[in-house]
């Protein structure tokens, strides 16, 4: 990406809500990866949360990035979903902070560039699950703001968390990682050569293995961001319940729900979601209204309230997003081991 390089062609995802902070984001950058802070309700334990939401979010979110350039002096982003109704100002605080990169998706960053100050370095990734959109977003920035992405980030059917996908197309050979990938890059291309600039593609959606990175690589994606790999290790800012979920978890187990964002989820069966899919609602009064998309009258649940609860392995409460890989899950490793095993499998696939 122009003028940031990190040693191993990996981001860590963003994950909501506090499953990573500033300790699983530091830890993946020491290791030469791009470490991912989620911002989706990340002020969701700050003592006035419930009376000053958006106060809460930027305090929290400014905290953890200083926590994380403490940390390390490797490369740290974060992640800022579009239906969050802070958007905005949590994109100018981690520019105020000159966090690294942002990360956004769950939605079409169109205005992201209007944030950017004059001399501010941060870099803009959005996320996107189609050419479409990604082309859409390049034709937009370069007439409005004369800036192209500073790369892509191409989620596929088998991420976990939140699904850029109609339930009817996760299955569909139409819309593997895959081809995903050779069509963004395709699409591309064009654009970026014109500009003389090069615009990664980071391929992110069920990557486990390094093999899976030399694969995807070789489609042409410069590199992949992994989120279920990484909630399962040491580091990971979420209680030990809630990495034992993904461990539990079997094949049949990794289920998607209609989540109240408005958006397929892939996530964990457990107990709260069959009591949802069997209709029993958990009313609540709307604490924070953290969502655009949200629609309280109809969500069965409040779904920043789910999260934080299995963020601290309270999963009576709540569920644990998960890719459609994590039941292959079955340990809790440190980001090194991890990031070690993954570069070994990937220099293995040479010989
Ligand atoms: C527990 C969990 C929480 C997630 N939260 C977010 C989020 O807040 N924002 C976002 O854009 N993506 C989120 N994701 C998606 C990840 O950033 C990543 O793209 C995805 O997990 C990649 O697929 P994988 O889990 O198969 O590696 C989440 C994923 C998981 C597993």
């Amino acid at each position: 990406m122009n003028g940031l390089v990190c040693r191993i062609p990996i981001v860590q995802g963003g994950m909501g809500v506090g499953i990573s902070m500033a300790g699983l984001a530091s830890a993946v950058a020491n290791e030469g990866g791009v470490g991912v802070i989620a911002t989706a309700m990340i002020g969701i334990n700050e003592s006035d949360v419930s009376s000053n939401p958006v106060e809460a979010n930027i305090r929290a979110l400014k905290r953890e990035i200083r926590k994380a350039r403490i940390l390390t002096r490797g490369i740290i982003g974060v992640n800022i979903m579009v239906a969050l109704t802070n958007y905005a100002d949590l994109v100018k605080a981690a520019i105020e902070e000159s966090v690294d990169i942002i990360f956004s998706g769950a939605g079409l960053p169109l205005d992201l560039p209007s944030y950017l100050s004059n001399g501010a370095k941060t870099k803009l990734v959005p996320i996107v699950s189609s050419a479409r959109a990604a082309i859409l977003i390049c034709k937009k920035w370069l007439a409005k703001y004369s800036y192209l992405p500073d790369a892509f980030v191409v989620e596929g059917p088998k991420a976990g968390g939140h699904l850029g996908f109609k339930v009817e197309q996760l299955n569909d050979p139409d819309f593997t990682l895959e081809k995903l990938v050779k069509e963004v890059v395709a699409a591309i291309k064009p654009l970026a050569a014109e500009r003389g600039v090069l615009v990664p593609v980071i391929a992110a959606g069920g990557i486990y293995t390094g093999r899976d990175i030399r694969d995807i690589m070789e489609l042409g994606a410069s590199g992949v961001q992994m989120g279920t790999r990484f909630a399962v290790t040491l580091e990971c800012d979420a209680a030990p319940g809630f990495k034992q979920a993904l461990i539990l978890a079997k094949k049949e187990d990794l289920i998607v729900i209609n989540s109240p964002v408005g958006m397929p989820g892939r996530a964990v069966r457990n107990h709260f979601l069959d009591e949802v899919e069997n209709g029993n609602k958990k009313p609540f009064n709307c604490p924070y209204k953290c969502l655009k998309t949200c629609n309280q009258a109809e969500s069965p649940y409040c779904i920043a309230l789910a999260l934080a609860a299995a963020k601290k392995g309270k999963l009576k409460n709540g569920f644990a997003f998960a890719g459609s890989n994590a039941f292959r899950v079955n340990e809790i490793l440190s980001v090194k081991s991890l990031i070690a095993s993954l570069q070994q499998e990937f220099s293995l696939t040479y010989s």
